[in-house]
């Protein structure tokens, strides 16, 4: 199809607001390909005492985390614009550092509650700017991403002691 006959998107938000938004829903989408890799490597890779109630409160976690990715990046489409691509794409659009297998449990599981919270202060701020630009659709898939990233911290938390 030549850029000639290129449908034009009129959905009520400007070109440079659906860009804004877009742009923070893909730093909010590679933090949370991040964490989702470190959680679903921690699953794998955790040892201890209560092995098996650590591995499967990681599967829960990794499996919500990994069905919101396809929400966010087809938001991202949604938007007009493109989704990244590639484990370099990725990587240059996250902060969060890879997991380290040889951690043992209680420190994979701090390591994980404060990506959480670093993937909670990312949502927030996207949050912020779709409301700003009047977004609603992602104002209301950011604050689903929020609750989520909430309870993950809160399980991690807990499971380490903390209120
Ligand atoms: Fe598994």
């Amino acid at each position: 199809m030549t850029a000639k006959s290129s449908p034009t998107i009129d959905t009520g938000l400007s070109k440079t607001e659906r860009a804004d938004v877009a742009r923070e829903l893909t730093k909010v989408l590679a933090d949370s390909f991040a964490v989702y890799l470190k959680t679903h490597g921690y699953h794998w890779n955790v040892r201890g005492p209560e092995f098996f109630t650590l591995h499967t409160l990681l599967e829960q976690q990794y499996r919500e985390i990994w069905e919101a990715l396809d929400l966010l990046a087809e938001r991202i489409r949604a938007l007009g614009e493109l989704a990244p691509q590639g484990q370099t794409a990725f990587a240059n659009l996250t902060s969060i550092k890879d997991g380290d297998p040889e951690k043992d449990a209680p420190a994979m599981l701090k390591e994980l509650m404060k990506d959480h919270e670093t993937l909670i202060a990312t949502a927030r701020a996207a949050l912020a700017a779709a409301d700003k630009e009047g977004d609603d659709v992602s104002v209301d898939l950011l604050t689903q991403r929020l609750a989520a990233h909430e309870k993950a911290a809160w399980m991690l938390r807990a499971s380490l002691g903390g209120r």
